[in-house]
């Protein structure tokens, strides 16, 4: 029987042309990974595989079997907010709050592989990440004070 990780936990996978977006919503009831253009382009529905950026709404379940997935509510230590959540927060970074996780994840992914990024790669590697409010802004401010975090942690 195939096993699929997520959040730290092995759960008996379900049908591998399951869409992912769909099992962790409906199957799961972790509804902070987002549904909105369902194609894609939009970021909201952004989980980690393995560390990797995926859209969970063009991804099947077979795709990621083996993997090891994480979602915006395996990022917390218990009550502990992870620094990237602590420093959106701080920065007050949402407005609706709709494309904050995807935005969120997307950070953790980018400070793993460049934990100093200057505002030019802030904004490459979340140009993908669509924010319908336009908090853009803020969200920048949130991932530079989010680097801060993570280097005062190390
Ligand atoms: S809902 Fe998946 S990228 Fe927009
Ligand atoms: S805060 Fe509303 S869509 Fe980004």
């Amino acid at each position: 029987m195939a096993m699929i990780h997520i959040n730290g936990e092995e759960r008996q996978a379900p049908d591998p042309e399951r869409n992912l977006l769909s099992y962790l919503r409906f199957d799961l009831g972790l509804t902070g990974t987002k549904y909105a253009c369902g194609e894609g382009l939009c970021g909201a529905c952004t989980v980690l595989v393995d560390g990797q950026l995926t859209r969970a709404c063009t991804t099947t379940v077979g795709a990621v079997a083996g993997g090891s997935i994480l979602t915006i509510e395996g990022l917390a230590d218990g009550d502990r907010l992870h620094p990237v959540q602590q420093a959106f927060v701080e920065e007050n970074a949402m407005q609706c709050g709709y494309c904050i996780p995807g935005f969120v994840l997307s950070t953790v992914a980018l400070l793993t592989r460049q934990p100093h990024p200057s505002n030019g790669e802030i904004r490459e590697a979340l140009g993908s990440n669509i924010c319908r409010c336009g908090s853009y802004n803020r969200i920048e401010r949130a991932v530079a004070r989010a680097a801060e975090l993570m280097e005062a942690s190390r």
